[in-house]
């Protein structure tokens, strides 16, 4: 094993469990397929990644859980992800439940929203694609998503639900209203995207972030992709000090991701990459100024722009990020 699993830092969530400072996605990117992906989750178990970010929507998770099974469960930290076509009170804990056999196991450490939007889309399914039933988000419904997660904790079938792809309007509702409050919020963070105010308002509401597509995800699917996207790992800054470490730029994204406080879960099926991935958290970590000097090249460069649960005609990404500061179309109804 090249990472002992005991030195990787943890970060403390309001209930007192430790969660790995860092996690190995599983997102195969429409490119790699299931066994890949499991081969990777067995290689990363080897060199010493103890923390799993899965989905039921990658449509791998019984394949990762044909390698976790076995091994010591109270050594993993599970997320799992409830997707966007199981938001109906009756299908939340059936939802949930095929995670838990999918990935043989009694029990989730964390159990997301996917998206806090109910909006069905196909797998795959590009760009333009839109659902004839999407709508905003209304915050009555998703708070009946959030009862049945609440319901899961009861049930001891999950430690802990937490929100992602959400922003701060819907968060103070969620706050407000909740029973059981979110313990994470999976955000996109990478130094092009840091999200500076999402990111110190969950912080302060003793949310630990958790951070998707840390290296800017360069693999992503075209359906992904737009013109005026940038790519961290050409920045200079980030090319100059990674050559200053003698390591990859992706290296650096991870380093800098850890020590601001998020948890990093890249995602790779090279072995050489995820394991790099990890050390890079347990060695020669950033300078203060470092630190500072990557603070500084932030472009406000959102990649995952969600263009697919869009509700009206000829509308904008922008509109599903409440940019302004309110909900969009939707809200306290
Ligand atoms: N909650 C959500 O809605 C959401 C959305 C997106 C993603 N996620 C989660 O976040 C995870 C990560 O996101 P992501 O895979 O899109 O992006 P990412 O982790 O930023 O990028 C992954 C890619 O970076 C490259 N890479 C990784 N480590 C490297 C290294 N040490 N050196 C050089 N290149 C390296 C690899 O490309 P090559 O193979 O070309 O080397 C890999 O395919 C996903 O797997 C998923 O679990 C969640």
């Amino acid at each position: 094993m090249s990472v002992d699993p005991a030195l990787v830092p943890k970060r403390k969530l309001y209930t007192g469990a430790l969660m790995p400072a860092i996690g190995l996605g599983t997102f195969g990117s429409d490119r790699v397929p299931a066994d890949k992906v499991a081969q990777a989750v067995s290689g990363a178990l080897e060199v010493g990644y103890r923390h799993f970010d899965c989905a039921a929507v990658y449509d791998n998770e019984d394949r990762i859980g044909d390698v976790l099974q076995g091994f010591p469960r109270e050594q993993l930290w599970i997320t799992s992800k409830l997707w966007n076509d199981k938001h109906s009170r009756g299908d939340v804990i059936p939802a949930c439940e095929k995670s838990l056999v999918d990935l043989r196991t009694d029990y989730l450490d964390t159990y997301l929203v996917h998206w806090p939007f109910p909006n069905f889309h196909a797998p795959g399914c590009d760009m333009s694609s839109r659902s004839p039933d999407a709508r905003p988000y209304v915050h009555s419904e998703f708070m009946e998503t959030w009862r049945q997660m609440e319901r899961l904790v009861d049930m001891g079938l999950v430690r802990h639900i937490g929100t992602s792809n959400t922003t701060i309007p819907k968060l103070e509702l969620l706050l407000r209203d909740a029973r059981i409050p979110p313990a994470v919020n999976e955000m996109e963070l990478h130094p092009h995207f840091q999200q500076p105010e999402l990111f110190a308002y969950v912080r302060s509401q003793g949310i630990q972030p958790v951070g998707f597509c840390p290296i800017g995800s360069p693999t992503r699917p075209d359906r992904d992709r737009t013109p005026e996207d940038s790519v961290d790992i050409e920045d200079p800054v980030l090319v100059g000090i990674a050559q200053d470490h003698g390591v990859h730029p992706a290296v650096i994204c991870v380093k800098w991701a850890v020590q601001r406080g998020q948890i990093p879960i890249p995602f790779s099926d090279r072995r050489n990459e995820y394991e790099a991935n990890l050390e890079a958290v347990v060695s020669d970590p950033l300078t203060e100024e470092e630190m500072l000097v990557v603070t500084g090249i932030d472009r406000n460069s959102r990649l995952i722009k969600g263009h697919v649960f869009l509700w009206r005609p000829n509308q904008s990404w922008e509109d599903l990020w409440d940019m302004s500061g309110a909900i969009v179309d939707g809200g306290n109804a």
